[in-house]
């Protein structure tokens, strides 16, 4: 049987001391409050987006509170870029503990308007990214005490919408991938797991919540009665990035403010004939 990895005490089970973190994405609305979290739990944070200018405010922010982050920029959509991304993080910061990937995209149409050029984008960085730079990231993780993947997949993985069917299929595979990697890398200490937030209010989502019937939806279908804020999914990443998850691996951790839990059939007292 393996040894059980030695746990810090409970009031630092979720620090990130001496972690070393690379977050895709990190310029992005999501991404950007992630790698302030991280850094304020101690870690040091490589903050990869497509230019270093989207991720110079985030440094800023984490060196103006006393942290530690470097920037890195790479199109991930490219495939060679996402080895190169992994190795330039991993020399910069001495290793590489914890591969976060949040870089992410949509083209929002409906099925008979998606192109070929639509499909292929959007899987190259919300699947094919995952796959390479999760791949690239292996000998790393591997020689870390605590090695862990956190992937940001979405609700629409198992609840999809309209003009979505493209960013569904890409976020089913990462949710799927989570699992695939989770199995083979256990054996390598490698713990790989998932978020499925439902819609967080970013720029990213202004297209659903924006429009006042869409917003309604969200409100009327989601039990917490309001859309997520990026600062709530900062437990669940943290979480599974921290040895306070040492015995989970493979899962997916769905953060939608209740809207799976089941339907509201009183609400339709009123109209029933
Ligand atoms: N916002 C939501 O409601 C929501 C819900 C569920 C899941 N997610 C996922 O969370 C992640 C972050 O979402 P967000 O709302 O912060 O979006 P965002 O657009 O604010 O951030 C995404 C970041 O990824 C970067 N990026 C995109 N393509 C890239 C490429 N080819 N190379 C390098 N970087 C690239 C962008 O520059 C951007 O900074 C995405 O994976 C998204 O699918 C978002």
């Amino acid at each position: 049987m393996r040894p059980a990895p030695s746990l810090p005490p409970v009031p630092d089970l979720f620090r990130m001391d001496g972690m070393r973190v690379l977050l895709t994405g990190a310029g992005g609305a999501i991404g950007s409050v992630l790698a302030e979290a991280f850094a304020q739990l101690g870690a040091t944070v490589a903050l990869h987006d497509v230019s270093h200018d989207r991720v110079k405010p985030v440094q800023a922010a984490i060196e103006e509170m006393g942290g530690t982050a470097h920037t890195f920029a790479a199109d991930i959509s490219i495939a060679q870029e996402c080895a190169r991304l992994i190795d330039s993080a991993a020399s910069t910061m001495g290793g590489l503990d914890v591969l976060v990937n949040g870089a992410g995209i949509n083209r929002r149409k409906p099925i008979l308007d998606v192109s070929v050029d639509d499909f292929d984008a959007i899987t190259a960085v919300n699947m094919r990214a995952v796959f390479l730079l999760s791949q690239a990231a292996h000998p790393h993780l591997k020689a870390s005490a605590h090695g862990a993947i956190v992937n940001l997949s979405s609700l629409s993985a198992r609840y999809s919408f309209n003009t979505i069917s493209v960013y569904a299929a890409t976020k089913a595979a990462v949710s799927g991938m989570t699992r695939s990697f989770a199995r083979e890398w256990i054996a390598d200490g490698i713990r790989v797991n998932c978020i499925e937030p439902s819609v967080v209010q970013t720029e990213f989502t202004k297209p659903l919540w924006g429009e006042e019937h869409r917003s309604r939806w969200f409100e009327d279908t989601t039990p917490i009665g309001r859309l997520a804020h990026p600062q709530e999914l900062v437990g669940a990443v943290v979480f599974l990035a921290t040895p306070a998850s040492s015995y989970i691996t493979g899962q997916s951790i769905v953060i939608e403010g209740g809207i799976l839990s089941g339907g509201d059939w009183d609400s339709y007292a009123e109209t029933s004939t």
